[in-house]
Order: structure tokens, then C-alpha cells, then sequence
């Protein structure tokens, strides 16, 4: 390839992906899938290795890489970045509408959009003819902190936005993390010895901070933009107009959760609906903002010194309580970490009784100064377990007990170390049943080898009967093994045997994951079977083998080739292998039946979704891919398929039903 077809192909490509960004991270929408958007990317990374002249500020490859900062420079906003008065009741609300009215003159009822309050970092994105050139913290609300390099890591944050767009545009948001994402980032973290986030807000303002963007990439966070600074532009006439253009730029909003609503009555009924939800949503709220609809009226109504008159945050009632800590228990997970659990005097916080907090580890206990016997403050938020917030000092009696770190392991009596920069402290012994048993439950996990039946009642009775020593004795389990279980019956015995059997042909990735391999969690996992193809070929890796591959670090890298030099390790490996587990591994999926054909989905699919659908060809050994060209081979037409389907008209590419595509699937599987 010469460098006029290589700069050819660097622009497309750098389109493509940017499209792909948008569908998945912004939309919510993807069209291809992940193995081939990794596919497009390594295209651009390889090309931009030969060719680095194309390297560009915006090009997607740029998400990363950016050298470490000595410290943050401060941003003035050019406009400043207010916040927003607060409400706490409904009349207060009502208060508000009246002023408003008053302020306009005016008896008719004022429309209003109602956004989720999200409870993250505000921050600002400045986009100088459609590139992100600046990006800030709210700081004070006239000076902030540059984040540009850490802004840039989060893929739902576009580098380029989507023609036609304002010259110039100051864009807000508030910047958040998942609740899943944080529980599980938590989890990890907590294996691993480092200190766990107390809720999603903490874990997103330290992310943000780093001076090293590297580590706020391994971070999920995401955004959602909800207003402008400075825009030289044309300006649609409502605010929720702007969200929609916001959009269309490519920027993410939370407009499918954003309503409007006219008069105060409706707002209330707004509210009502809103605090019902709130336990159901993926992510924190802390409120509902509502803001007047019409940007003329906003214009209208000003400001004063710090807040807006045309905007308010309903804000929800905090999920705290105060309770006693009647003991201090020590659980030890997979790994041997050791956490201390606070066991509560169950208390009711808004709506659900809580009756355990989690004490994190040794050094928050220290921070906290939390005792067995104090009274307490626990605040639910972000997690269904909740955190102690405060010690109230002043019901102690003196009666209270500090719980030291132990220095044998409660569980088997092994030694415990904590080593030198870890926080937490770990169980040394090799055939502690606590982590057995943790390490069981990981193994049987959807995530993992999926089998179904085999929680924790059951795996506690395997143990206490002293069934299975290792995950390798799951598969030597006989029925009347399992009738020594309490309350067994024959269906149910069958059911689990069958489930444990059923598990043996799981993808490597998650064989892999369930093996809980230190540092190997589901991503990993992922990556390390694509790129290694076999457990054998990843038993065999060596240290730099590994750390060449992309997302592979050296902790990563000792991690599994000390997992495989275990002589432990290996032996319960060739047990799983002679009892017949043979994770499928990424070749056979090479050479499945679909190899080498290309799909597209395309409409709305009623039979599955479109990742079942994508995941189905992927198994089968061929490809999803968004777009319709020559070389696709089947388009798959749900209801109202449009453009694509009939560009493949078009190009005679041969159209299938989704019950046709789903009779190809089934005679290819043999079913
Ligand atoms: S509007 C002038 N909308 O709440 C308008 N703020 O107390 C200012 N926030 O600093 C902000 N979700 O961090 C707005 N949908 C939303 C919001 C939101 C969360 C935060 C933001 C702001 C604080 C104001």
C-alpha cells in the first residue's frame, strides 16, 4: 500500500469506527460486532504503526496514549457553570413554579423537561469546529481543572462530532459510572488487594483525577450532556430540541429517560413516577432537574449570582439511617482476601431492610474508627449493601470493641499475611474451604460455566460432605453422591447432574473466567481466548508472548503463567480434560459452518436480539457486519427494514426472513 491509499484507507476507516462509536456508545444501537469493530481497529492501529504521519489529534486511536501530567492546568469556562437550587418537597416546587410565573407575568402553565438528576462529576467538553479541544471539571464554577487526556478516554465522549454542527460548542455533562461496572470494579479491586470506591460518585471524581490517563481508560466510566456554555450556531427554540440535536451530533443524552411536562402537576406526577424507579435503574440518581422547555423564556428568566431562575433540582430524600453494629464477621473470598462485614441491627433504609454494611477493609475501619457496639450511619448508594457513612461518637458507652486484623485465617486457621502495598489481608492456606468455596461459586456463575441449580446451598452441603476438593470433583459427582444432600429428590438430582454436564462445552473465554485466574475477569478472558485460540496455547504462552498482546499488561502476564506453573493448577486442568471438558475453543468457531460468510441485521427483529443474532453467526464461525456491500452474503430483514435491505436488492444480495435465518442456523447445528 502506497501513502495516497493508506491515507485513503486511514480516513475511512477512522469514519467507520467513529460510526460504530456513535451506534454503541452513544445510541445504544450496535450494528456490528465487538470482535469486528476490534477487527476495524487493529486495521487503523497496524496502519497508523506503518504510516505514523496519519496519526492525527482526533483519530480514534487517540483515546490513549497521551504521556502522564506533573499536575492539572486550571480552565477558566467562558461562561460560568452554575448549580442549581434545590427543592425538597413538593411545595417547594410549587414555589417554584410560582416565581417563575411571576417573573414571566404570566397565568398559563409553563412547559417543563424533566431530566434524571445524575449523581456523577459535571464536567465541559469544548468542541472548536466539531473537534474536542478542551474538556474541564465544574472546579468552582468559573475555574476548573483540564481533564482533556482523561475526557478523551471515555468512548461515549465523541473526539469529532457529526456534521453539521455549531462552530463553536460548550457542551455539559455529568460524567457517571454503571452500577454494575462500579460493583464489579469493586469486586476486582477487592481481590486484588487495592482499596474499594465507597459509591459510583467517589469512584468517577477519582477516576477523572488521574494524572495518568492510562488508568481512567481501564475505568467504565460514561456520559450523558445535558446542557451548552458558549454556541455559535443556529439554536433550536426548545431545550429538549437541544438534547435531540445533541444527538444527532453524536453526543449521548439521557433522552429516553427525559420527559416534558406541562404545569407544575404534571412535574409532581413526573417525580412520583421517578422515586418509584429509582432501586430499578442501572445507574445513580440523586434527583429529578427540571428545567423551563422554551430557551427564549430561560433567556428570559436569567440568573442569579450562582443558580439559574428557570431551572431546579427535585431532589430525592438521602437512603440513610443510623443503626447499631452488633458484631464485626470476617469473610474470606476466592482469593484469600480477608473483608471485614458489619452485621447490623436490621434497619429500614427507604424501603429496604439492611441488616449488613460493608467495612471495605482494615484501613477504612481505621478512617472510620468503627467499633462492634457503636451506633451508626449507613447510607445505601450504589450498592444494595450499604456503607457505614459515620461512627456517631457521642452514643458510645465505652463498651465498644475494636476488631483487629486477624492473625489466622477464621476460616481454616492458616496463617494470614497482608503484604506491603496491598490493603487487604489474605488467608495463605492451600486448602482453606472458604476460598474453595468461593472459588466453586465463581466457577458455576452465569459469567462463568453457567451451571444452572448449583448456588450456594448446594455447594456448602458438597463441601460439608467433602464431595469435591477442587472444581475437577464437579464433574465425578454421581446421583447417589447427591442423595446424601438434604431434601434431595431424584428430578432434582437429575437437573443438576445434567446442568454440570451441560457446562463442559462452554467457550474458552469463560472457561477461562471461571477458572478465576487473578486479573483474568470476564474482559480478559475474552481477549485471551481470541488471541490464543486454546487452552493449550495460552498454557504454553510465555511472559512476552502474552504481554504482545494488545490490552495484556505485565501484571496480566505473571498472573497466568504463574497460574499454569502451578503444579496444582495443571493437574486439575488435565482432570477437567480426562472427565471430558473441552471448552470450545476460538479455532473450532474458525472452521464453523458459516465460515467466511458475512450477514447484516437489519429492521426491528422480533425472534431475537440483534447480539443474539450476531452472537449466533459468530459461534457458527462467520460474520456480523453493519453495512450492506457486494461481498455480504445473506441480509436478514426484521419488520420496517429500510435502506439496507434495499440496497441489498440492489446488489442481488439474497434477503432471508428471520425464521429462514433461523432454519440455516438449525440445520448447520445439526439440530
Ligand atoms: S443542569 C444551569 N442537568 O447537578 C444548569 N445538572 O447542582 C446546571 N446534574 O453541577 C446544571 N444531572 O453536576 C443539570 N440533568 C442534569 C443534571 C445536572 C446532574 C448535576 C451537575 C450540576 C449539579 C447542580
Amino acid at each position: 500500500m502506497d501513502q495516497r491509499q493508506a491515507l485513503a484507507r486511514h480516513g475511512e476507516l477512522s469514519r467507520i469506527i467513529r460510526h460504530h462509536n456513535t451506534l454503541y456508545h452513544v445510541l445504544d444501537r450496535p450494528e456490528i460486532s465487538d470482535s469486528e469493530y476490534d477487527r476495524l481497529f487493529k486495521e487503523l492501529l497496524e496502519l497508523e504503526e506503518q504510516f505514523p504521519e496519519l496519526i492525527s489529534p482526533d483519530s480514534p486511536s487517540q483515546r490513549v496514549g497521551a504521556p502522564p501530567l506533573e499536575k492539572f492546568d486550571s480552565v477558566r469556562h467562558s461562561l460560568p457553570m452554575l448549580s442549581l437550587e434545590n427543592a425538597f418537597s413538593d411545595q417547594d416546587m410549587e414555589d417554584f413554579d410560582g416565581r417563575v410565573k411571576r417573573f414571566l407575568a404570566t397565568d398559563e402553565s409553563i412547559e417543563y423537561v424533566c431530566e434524571m438528576k445524575m449523581d456523577g462529576v459535571a464536567v465541559e467538553l469544548v468542541y472548536e469546529n466539531g473537534r474536542l479541544i478542551a474538556g474541564s471539571t465544574r472546579g468552582d464554577g468559573t475555574t476548573g481543572e483540564k481533564i482533556t487526556e482523561n475526557l478523551k478516554t471515555i468512548p461515549s465522549i465523541p473526539l469529532v462530532l457529526n456534521e453539521p454542527c455549531p462552530a463553536l460548542l460548550e457542551v455539559r455533562g455529568e460524567v457517571f459510572m454503571a452500577l454494575e461496572d462500579f460493583q464489579a470494579m469493586n469486586r476486582a479491586r477487592e481481590e486484588d488487594g487495592q482499596p474499594t470506591f465507597a459509591n459510583p460518585r467517589n469512584a468517577t471524581a477519582g477516576s477523572l483525577r488521574q494524572l495518568d490517563s492510562s488508568i481512567t481508560r481501564r475505568r467504565p466510566l460514561q456520559i450523558f450532556c445535558y446542557g451548552v456554555g458558549l454556541i455559535e450556531g443556529e439554536q433550536p427554540p426548545t431545550h429538549f430540541g437541544l438534547l435531540r440535536k445533541f444527538q444527532d451530533w453524536g453526543l449521548r443524552t439521557n433522552l429516553r429517560e427525559t420527559v416534558t411536562a406541562r404545569g407544575i402537576g404534571d412535574v409532581l406526577a413526573r417525580y412520583a413516577d421517578l422515586m418509584a424507579r429509582r432501586d430499578q435503574l442501572p445507574y445513580e440518581i440523586d434527583g429529578m432537574v427540571v428545567k423551563v422547555n422554551d430557551l427564549s423564556l430561560q433567556k428570559e428568566l436569567g440568573e442569579k449570582t450562582r443558580t439559574p431562575r428557570w431551572a431546579i433540582a427535585y431532589k430525592f430524600p438521602p437512603r440513610q439511617a443510623e443503626t447499631l453494629i452488633e458484631d464485626i464477621q470476617l469473610q474470606v473470598g476466592r482469593t484469600g482476601a480477608i473483608t471485614p462485614v458489619a452485621h447490623l441491627k436490621p434497619v429500614e433504609v427507604s424501603g429496604v431492610i439492611v441488616s449488613r454494611a460493608s467495612l471495605h477493609n482494615w484501613d477504612e475501619i481505621a478512617r472510620l474508627d468503627v467499633r462492634v457496639g457503636d451506633w451508626v450511619v449507613v447510607e445505601r448508594a450504589g450498592d444494595v449493601i450499604p456503607d457505614v457513612v459515620r461512627v456517631l461518637t457521642e452514643r458510645r458507652t465505652g463498651q465498644e470493641r475494636l476488631v483487629p486484623i486477624p492473625e489466622r485465617c477464621p476460616a481454616c486457621g492458616a496463617p494470614v499475611v497482608k503484604i506491603e502495598g496491598e490493603v487487604v489481608p489474605r488467608c495463605q492456606g492451600l486448602s482453606c474451604p472458604a476460598q474453595l468455596k468461593e472459588s466453586l461459586k465463581h466457577f458455576a456463575r452465569r459469567a462463568g460455566m453457567d451451571i444452572d441449580g448449583l448456588g450456594d446451598r448446594y455447594i456448602d452441603q458438597l463441601l460439608q460432605l467433602g464431595l469435591v476438593g477442587n472444581v475437577a470433583d464437579l464433574y465425578r459427582l454421581t446421583k447417589e453422591d447427591l442423595f446424601r444432600f438434604e431434601r434431595m429428590g431424584d428430578k432434582l438430582a437429575e437437573n443438576l447432574l445434567a446442568a454440570i454436564e451441560g457446562s463442559k462445552r462452554r467457550p474458552l473465554s469463560r472457561f477461562l473466567n471461571a477458572l478465576g485466574i487473578r486479573h483474568v475477569g470476564e474482559h480478559m478472558a475474552k481477549v485471551l481466548a481470541r488471541q490464543l485460540g486454546s487452552l493449550d496455547a495460552l498454557s504454553q504462552a510465555t511472559h512476552e508472548e502474552l504481554l504482545a498482546i494488545h490490552e495484556v499488561g505485565p501484571q496480566v502476564a505473571s498472573s497466568v503463567t504463574g497460574f499454569f506453573a502451578s503444579a496444582e493448577n495443571r493437574k486439575i486442568l488435565a482432570d477437567l480434560k480426562t472427565l471430558g471438558v473441552a471448552p470450545e475453543t476460538e479455532e473450532r468457531r474458525a472452521g464453523g459452518p458459516f465460515s467466511g460468510k458475512t450477514f447484516v441485521f437489519t429492521g426491528a427483529l422480533t425472534l431475537f436480539s440483534r447480539k443474539e443474532a450476531q452472537d449466533l453467526v459468530e459461534k457458527l464461525g462467520g460474520r456480523a457486519s453493519g453495512s450492506v456491500s457486494r461481498k455480504t452474503d445473506y441480509v436478514v430483514a426484521g419488520e420496517e427494514a429500510g435502506s439496507k435491505l434495499a440496497k441489498a436488492r440492489e446488489l442481488g444480495v439474497p434477503v432471508l426472513t428471520e425464521e429462514e435465518f433461523l432454519e440455516q442456523v438449525r440445520n448447520e447445528e445439526g439440530v
